[in-house]
């Protein structure tokens, strides 16, 4: 039995991914414990306020980001952080130094499913701190191949927390009654091949002819070009949807489509897609726009929204060619 503390002394680049890694860890330990709890604690329903994506924000969006916010301040390794809550990036006391991080989060994923008990996640995406006096929003705009570890916490009906801090990817458990997390897969993998896809079918009228393609020749089966049946999955957080593929292979696609509104896609580049794509390849598989890799993608700003197609190597590379064709 190894926990999360044994594995990222022997598996983690620096003491400052080690000591980060904890203290996110804590956070989403205390935000598994404050979602299982809000019916007690009066941290359900709304806040009232919204975030600059013009979100209405639920009151556990803002206890969480509270909650990470606390302990990346008093981590001596973070110089500054970026939250999906948070319009700009929060400096902590710390001035950049060697070996410095920067933290970019979402801090509760998928949170409309709060109000059906349904699962939640945090990501979380760590980048080097710059060699500068001080830092600043244009020092987050790094392409996701920089990152030198990210993850995500899943609250499900239990609390893993999955997270990349070498070439390596490995999910823990939260074990409730000592407080910790322990490793309770090494290794994932990601077969090439799946018979798994998910998408919002809703926004199907919106889509572009790609992955119109790609999504009706799924659903035709055995009956269509691809000759085999597919099943389709959406937990609506991507944090679960993420963590079925990470655990049972599939595809999960929120493209960008027609819509001025959604002309690149729904997913923030920063704090949801790099991170994601950093698990989803070093698991054997691919992130893609369509026309790019996700890693490879500097953002322009910190909100930054971007369509995201990830998962099976065959299925992404289908869904290239099906772009550029
Ligand atoms: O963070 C955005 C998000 O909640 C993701 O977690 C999820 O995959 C997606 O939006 C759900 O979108 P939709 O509302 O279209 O189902
Ligand atoms: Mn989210």
């Amino acid at each position: 039995m190894q926990t999360l503390s044994q594995y990222l002394h022997q598996h983690a680049t620096t003491p400052a991914v080690t000591a980060v890694m904890l203290a996110l860890a804590d956070g989403c330990r205390a935000i598994g414990q404050a979602v299982r709890n809000a019916a007690f604690t009066g941290q359900t329903g709304l806040a009232g306020s919204g975030n600059i994506q013009g979100e209405a924000q639920k009151k556990l969006d803002v206890l969480s980001n509270d909650l990470l916010a606390e302990r990346l301040r008093s981590q001596p390794a973070v110089c500054a952080f970026a939250s999906e809550e948070n319009d700009s990036i929060t400096l902590t006391p710390n001035p950049p130094h060697p070996g410095g991080v920067l933290v970019a989060f979402d801090p509760l994923d998928g949170s409309s499913n709060l109000d059906i008990n349904a699962p939640v996640g945090t990501i979380f995406s760590l980048l080097p701190a710059p060699a500068a006096a001080t830092v600043s929003e244009a020092d987050f705009l790094q392409p996701g191949q920089q990152q030198l570890a990210a993850g995500y916490a899943l609250y499900g009906p239990a609390t893993v927390l999955v997270l990349t801090v070498d070439a390596t990817v490995s999910a823990f458990t939260l074990d409730e009654t000592h407080g910790e997390f322990i490793l309770t897969q090494d290794a994932l993998t990601l077969p090439a091949e799946t018979g798994e896809f998910a998408i919002n079918a809703a926004n199907l009228r919106h889509w572009g002819d790609a992955i119109v393609r790609y999504v009706a020749e799924c659903q035709a089966g055995r009956d269509g070009p691809r000759s085999k049946d597919f099943n389709m999955r959406w937990v609506a957080a991507m944090v679960a949807d993420v963590h079925r593929i990470l655990s049972r292979g599939g595809v999960f696609l929120y493209p960008a489509d027609r819509r001025a509104s959604a002309a690149s896609g729904k997913l923030r580049l920063l704090y949801e897609a790099s991170p994601m794509a950093l698990l989803i390849e070093r698991a054997g598989g691919l992130a893609s726009t369509g026309h790019a890799r996700i890693l490879d993608i500097r953002p322009a700003s910190l909100h930054q929204r971007v369509p995201v197609l990830l998962g099976a190597r065959h299925e992404i590379e289908r869904l290239n060619d099906y772009h550029t064709s």
